[in-house]
């Protein structure tokens, strides 16, 4: 298995030791991944608005009221708890210049299983206007690291349409291998699609903790 880092440039500063390792921010050559939370909302808010028309095509379905400052409350909310109780860990994305924060994307793990797989799945979006840049290729290297270290995940899952052949470099580019294709398997954009299943496994293969 290639090493997750492979291809990707400045490596990711993570900081110490924290109470809450799944709330730990990240930061590389040019972005920072950072953990919002209910007060973050409008910023999640005006983020899916502006790309609602490009990212819908791959989102599964969303409420009636996805676009609102109550729904991102909620969820963001909800998000948070997840992370406190090590079920997920989602970071929103900006430019590590970027003095007011400005979210361009957003990536994170969820489904984070302990035990005799210690997995998770890892899913990720980003602004039309940023892509082509090698963002996400960077900030999926980034959260692949921190899974393995400090999470101390064993391997994580990514699923793929197709016809998503930009997500499929993506994450062949991290080192990603792909290792199923699973039928009708997931609601998006409307229909039930099949997905191309990816997997990286931590290459130091350690035993669960
Ligand atoms: C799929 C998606 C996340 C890709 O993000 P991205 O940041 O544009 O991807 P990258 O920039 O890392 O890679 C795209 C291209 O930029 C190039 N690139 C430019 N500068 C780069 C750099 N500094 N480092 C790495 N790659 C760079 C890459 O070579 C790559 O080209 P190629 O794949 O055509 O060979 C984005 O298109 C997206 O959000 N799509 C809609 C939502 C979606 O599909 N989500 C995933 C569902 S599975």
């Amino acid at each position: 298995m290639e090493s997750p880092a492979r291809g990707v440039g400045a490596p990711a500063a993570v900081s110490s030791a924290p109470m809450v390792p799944e709330l730990d921010e990240i930061t590389t050559g040019r972005l920072r991944l950072w953990s919002a939370g209910p007060d973050d909302a409008f910023r999640l808010l005006r983020y899916h608005q502006d790309n609602w028309e490009h990212l819908r095509r791959w989102s599964p379905p969303v409420p009636d009221d996805y676009l609102t400052l109550g729904y991102w409350e909620r969820r963001l909310a909800a998000e948070r708890g997840a992370a406190e109780g090590g079920r997920a860990a989602r970071w929103a994305i900006s430019w590590h210049d970027d003095e007011v924060a400005r979210v361009i994307g957003t990536i994170g793990l969820t489904d984070i299983v302990r035990g005799p797989v210690e997995s998770a799945t890892v899913g990720y979006g980003l602004a039309a206007r940023e892509q082509g840049k090698g963002v996400m290729t960077e900030a999926l290297a980034a959260v692949a690291r921190h899974a393995f270290q400090p999470l101390a995940l064993h391997q994580l899952f990514a699923g793929y349409l197709p016809v998503n052949e930009p997500s499929g470099r993506v994450l062949r580019r991290v080192g990603f291998q792909v290792v199923g294709y699973l039928r009708d398997h997931i609601f998006i954009n409307g229909a039930w699609r099949d997905h191309v299943l990816a997997q990286l496994v931590e290459p130091t293969a350690r035993p669960p903790a």
